[in-house]
């Protein structure tokens, strides 16, 4: 099964470009149907674009409630169909009207071992902490901050001599890595749900049984 995907971002969209490189090195079966930012000029929507990704923003400004705009997010992803939706760099907090409409379907990549260093600016936190190991979180999104059920994490060690900017980058490549891999194993879980199993090699037909029975056999 080809899980289809909406991907939620504000900015830079390293991530989605992850999950877009896996699935055009045909090292993840998916597709990104649509991505959603709330920022009309980031980054992340001009490398969907670049793929041919329908590329939309909507912003919290032109509704008047939360849940207005909540409500818009979730029609935007659900038009889409998704069978599963990424937040990737998405910096705003969703509550009911958006999550209750795709229930255990919503998951986060946070650049901290969770529950560690929730919130902006993980890799400052755990630095200015001094912890010894950070990393990375893929987790289910509730209407918490970053405290949703944890799926995967990686760890990073913290060097001598780091800085933000370093340990970000070295969070990052960790990210990228382990955001795919979730999803590959979230849709290989979702077909196995819907019945089908992934694709196995068949075993070798003679060209007379191919001819004789002129269908694909189990
Ligand atoms: C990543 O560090 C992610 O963990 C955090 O925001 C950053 C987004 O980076 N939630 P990018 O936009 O995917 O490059």
């Amino acid at each position: 099964m080809r899980i289809r995907l909406a991907v939620l971002v504000s900015g830079r969209g390293s991530n989605l470009q992850a999950i877009m490189d896996a699935i055009g090195a045909g090292r993840l079966d998916a597709s990104v149907e649509v991505v959603i930012s709330d920022m009309p000029d980031a980054p992340a929507l001009e490398r969907a674009r670049a793929r041919g990704i329908p590329a939309v923003a909507v912003r919290r400004r032109d509704y008047s409630s939360r849940a207005e705009f909540e409500t818009a997010l979730a029609d935007a992803a659900e038009r889409a169909r998704p069978d599963l939706i990424v937040l990737a760099g998405f910096m705003r907090l969703l509550g009911p009207a958006f999550l209750d409409r795709f229930p255990g379907r919503v998951i986060n990549i946070h650049p901290s071992l969770l529950p560690a260093f929730p919130g902006l600016e993980a890799q400052r936190q755990a630095l200015e902490y001094g912890v010894k190991f950070t990393g990375c979180t893929v987790h289910y999104v509730d209407y918490g901050m970053d405290s949703g059920t944890i799926i995967d994490q990686r760890v990073v060690a913290v060097m001598p001599g780091d800085d933000v900017d370093s340990l970000s980058a070295r969070i990052l490549e960790q990210e990228h890595d382990l955001l795919v891999e979730v999803i590959r194993r979230m849709g290989e879980a979702m077909s196995k749900a819907a019945g089908e199993r992934p694709e196995r090699p068949r075993a070798k037909q003679s060209a007379k049984g191919d001819a004789r029975c002129g269908q694909e056999q189990a």
